[in-house]
């Protein structure tokens, strides 16, 4: 079968007509803002710039690639990519189920769902979850390093999971940290009021309500020894993996969740005991058992 080749480039190519019929005229949102005219420096851009992948241009940032080839204890660092906390008590977790939903379905059916009810969620709810998002799936052929549920640059996986368990059953009310090696919780210390998990996004209902969140963070410099100023985007684009993957699986589970993207940094740094610079919260993740079912 003779397949069509890609074109790099648009010389000669037909065009195919467009499918909007009735022509819409289209906004520009950037000039709705003023940001046609972008005030220099402008972060944003300097940081996509800053972060381009060229034809023959290594970025000069770009030096663990090379060093990790070569070393051995390297190679076994980066296999062992979660932190570990060896003085804290652990909560091992039972194997995930994520039911007999397909996946057709789930894709149809997954919504933003923002309405709880007071039910404890169940551990085994809880270790699906975060078996789905981040979980070990296998081993690198030849080495100890591990595959898990989400794609990682490199396999390097830089993120980390905490949860915030307000209402699961078997588990004290605390703040968790997800260990996927040993698939097990580790107990950070407890949590304050729902009040206070209220503060850590404009929207208090958000998170004041819900059974438990996971609190999704970056330790950038795990893949950014490698890809430099790149790995900042393989970061953002993971979690994106994680949390869908998270979202799929509380679909199926029938449970309540929504991502958010939106809430205040530091406190939400604060709040896990990170530093917001090597470590920074970029995501959360509510879960509980929904309203409307
Ligand atoms: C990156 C990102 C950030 C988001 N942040 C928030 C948020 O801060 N608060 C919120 O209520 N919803 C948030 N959402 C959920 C969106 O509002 C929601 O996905 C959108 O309305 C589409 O609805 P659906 O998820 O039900 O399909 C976020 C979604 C994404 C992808």
């Amino acid at each position: 079968m003779n397949a069509p080749k890609w074109h790099l480039r648009d010389e000669g190519r037909p065009r195919l007509p467009s499918r909007d019929s009735d022509q819409r005229l289209t906004v520009r949102l950037a000039s709705v803002v003023g940001a046609d005219a972008v005030q220099t420096p402008d972060p944003s851009e300097d940081y996509h710039e800053a972060s381009r992948i060229d034809p023959g241009v290594v970025d000069p940032t770009v030096v663990g690639a090379a060093h990790l080839d070569r070393s051995v204890a390297m190679k076994l660092s980066v296999a062992r990519s979660v932190k570990r906390h060896p003085h804290l008590p652990v909560v091992a977790l039972p194997l995930g189920d994520a039911g007999n939903a397909t996946l057709a379905q789930v894709l149809r059916t997954r919504r933003s769902r923002r309405a709880y009810v007071e039910e404890p969620l169940r551990l085994k709810e809880l270790a699906t979850l975060l078996g789905a998002a981040y979980g070990v799936t296998g081993e690198v052929p030849g080495t100890t390093q591990t595959f898990r549920a989400a794609p990682s640059g490199g396999a390097l996986y830089p993120l980390e999971l905490y949860v915030a368990c307000r209402l699961v059953e078997g588990l004290e009310a605390a703040l968790y940290h997800y260990d996927p090696l040993r698939h097990a919780l580790e107990r950070m210390h407890e949590l304050g009021t729902a009040e206070q998990a209220g503060e850590l996004t404009p929207y208090p209902a958000l998170l004041a309500e819900c059974q438990a969140f996971v609190v999704v963070t970056a330790t950038f410099w795990r893949s950014r020894f490698k890809y430099g100023a790149r790995a900042y985007r393989f970061a953002l684009l993971e979690a994106g993996h994680v949390a869908q993957s998270f979202l799929l699986a509380a679909e199926a589970l029938g449970l309540a969740t929504t991502p958010i993207g939106g809430f205040f940094d530091r406190r939400v740094d604060d709040f896990v005991g990170v530093d917001g610079l090597y470590e920074s919260s970029l995501y959360l993740l509510p879960v509980g058992r929904r309203a409307d079912t």
